[in-house]
């Protein structure tokens, strides 16, 4: 099963990143694949650890995703046991030491081993607009290869079940991922 969390790896000069990735979820060992060229990739190449957080809050979904890195600081704190943030807004989380790490074209599959784990809060699951804006995110950050038509029916679709079922977080985060959209076809 993939789950969708953010994780979170450091940069060169010290720095917590954020980043959403589906993780192949497992007890003990979880894989991360991220593209080459993201820095998700750069970091966890350099630095062989991680933190995934698991947060049901889809504003982090969409920022962490879409905003410019430098905007992307999080409240957050520090892993104990590997390079990378544990956020304030986290429902629970793992922080991952890399075992291995496989070429895959245009992505890299690090297996990561379980080495910690803290929880929170209670994990409330995403409704209908959350997962409806979570499948639009994923296909902003790839609007600059895709065609634009496979966008728009799943800003349409977030639009009308924030809608029906959305609460303040899944409003926020809708009014923010069209902000972004908006900004990057400008
Ligand atoms: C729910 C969700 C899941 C994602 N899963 C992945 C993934 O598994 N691998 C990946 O490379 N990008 C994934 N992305 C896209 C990245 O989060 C996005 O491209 C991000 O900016 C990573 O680049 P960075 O490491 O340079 O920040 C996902 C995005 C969302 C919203």
């Amino acid at each position: 099963m993939i789950v969708e969390a953010i994780l979170s790896t450091v940069d060169s000069d010290g720095v917590a990143h954020f980043a959403p990735m589906g993780i192949l979820w497992g007890d003990r060992i979880v894989e991360v694949l991220p593209y080459r060229g993201s820095r998700t990739f750069e970091n966890l190449t350099a630095r062989r650890g991680a933190v995934v957080n698991v947060t049901d809050d889809v504003r982090l979904f969409v920022s962490c995703a879409l905003e410019a890195s430098s905007r992307r600081d999080r409240l957050h704190r520090p892993a104990k046991n590997v390079p990378g943030g544990v956020l304030d807004e986290v429902c629970s989380y793992r922080e991952l030491e890399i075992v291995r790490a496989v070429d895959e074209g245009q992505r890299r599959r690090f297996l990561c081993s379980v080495v910690a784990s803290g929880r929170d809060r209670e994990f409330l699951g995403f409704n209908r607009a959350a997962a409806a804006i979570l499948e639009a995110t994923i296909a902003a950050t790839r609007r600059s290869w895709l065609p634009p038509e496979s966008l728009l029916p799943l800003l349409d679709q977030a639009r009308l079940v924030t809608e029906k079922t959305g609460g303040r977080r899944e409003i926020e985060a809708l009014r923010h991922l069209l902000d972004l959209c908006e900004e990057g076809s400008s």
